[in-house]
């Protein structure tokens, strides 16, 4: 099934109690014994929970995952993969990594004996950069707030040469537009809070592998930090994802529109979309994502007040975020979203 298909059939009625057309919000925290020897399928509902698993099936088959697990938040899903680390271990990161997780890891790796490193531009790294205490290559593509692309299936292929894992954020794109996974990186994870989500009512975060051992410890790590996603917010990112292909198809085509409008705007001093940097960018960017999604960066000229052009717009609100179907501007350099 094609991605836009399943999105809306990846859960199948007829295995919803009653055949129902949506699967029901199950919200008790605790499930009968058979016996004192024998569970049934969930037990205690920080550990399982039927609405959870619905929605990470859901995802599986999205990201042609063997594997998902849905957090409280894209900065716990982040934790929890963060957590796979350990002492002696050190992760290379996108030099402008979205702030909440270069915050994570300029706080919280030295307590934990892991080092970071930030790199410039991951499309110039090589296999022999890649020391012998590096454990993972954590990337964003693009990302936050440049939009730089880099080429994923060639670091999947680096890092395996060397015996490290590639982790891809894909919060601005979504296997709608870029599959990491099918492009060789070991786990793909999200900020589920901003596209899959869609309505600006969810904070949420997903991770997906096909790599078994990595599921394994995923798994235990959802259980033991206990950041899950509950059951209501589970559902309502069932009733999101539900749109995806048709909100991004929209927000695309809007996105297209204002980055001609810009193009060549004696305004605009610079502007920033995917593959926007370089022709290697651009060519990467075509390459491995079927889509750029609706985010754009600008610098305006110097002449141009900020605060004037801020308050002249009428659809766009003032406010940190993006991937909900309402029009947001932020200044860059706001860690919080
Ligand atoms: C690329 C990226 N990753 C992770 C996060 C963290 O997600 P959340 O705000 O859902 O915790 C964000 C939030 O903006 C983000 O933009």
């Amino acid at each position: 099934m094609k991605i836009d298909s399943l999105i809306v059939k990846g859960i199948d009625a007829k295995d919803n109690p009653n055949h129902a057309v949506v699967p029901p919000i199950f919200l008790a925290t605790t499930y009968v014994q058979d016996d004192l020897h024998g569970f049934q399928s969930f037990a205690y509902a920080r550990g399982g929970n039927p609405t959870r698993t619905n929605l990470e099936n859901l995802f599986s088959k999205i990201e042609q995952a063997n594997y998902s697990y849905a957090f409280a938040s894209g900065m716990a899903a982040v934790s929890a993969v963060f957590s796979l680390f350990q002492s002696g271990d050190k992760i290379l990161l996108n030099n402008n990594v979205y702030g909440g997780t270069y915050r994570y890891a300029s706080n919280l790796f030295k307590d934990r004996g892991i080092a970071y490193e930030l790199v410039h531009d991951f499309n110039e790294l090589k296999a022999e950069d890649l020391d012998d205490d590096v454990a993972a290559l954590y990337l964003e593509t693009p990302s936050n707030p440049l939009l730089r692309v880099a080429d994923i299936r060639r670091l999947a292929a680096i890092a395996h040469e060397r015996g490290k894992l590639l982790i891809v954020d894909n919060t601005f794109l979504t296997a709608y537009y870029q599959n990491p996974l099918a492009l060789g990186a070991d786990i793909v994870l999200y900020s589920a809070t901003k596209y899959l989500s869609g309505h600006a009512d969810v904070i949420a975060g997903l991770v997906a592998t096909n790599r078994e051992e990595i599921a394994q410890k995923l798994k235990f790590l959802q259980n033991t930090l206990g950041g899950i996603l509950n059951p209501t917010d589970s559902y309502a990112l069932i009733r999101g994802i539900k749109t995806l292909s048709v909100r991004l198809d929209r927000q695309e085509e809007n996105t297209n529109k204002i980055i001609t409008f810009f193009s060549g705007h004696p305004g605009i001093e610079h502007l920033y979309y995917p593959g926007s940097y370089s022709q290697e960018e651009k060519e990467i960017q075509e390459r491995q994502s079927s889509g750029h999604g609706s985010v754009i960066s600008i610098r305006l000229a110097s002449d141009y007040d900020q605060d004037q052009f801020v308050a002249a717009l009428s659809l766009f609100d003032l406010a940190v975020s993006l991937g909900g179907v309402e029009s947001l501007i932020c200044p860059a350099g706001n860690d919080d979203a």
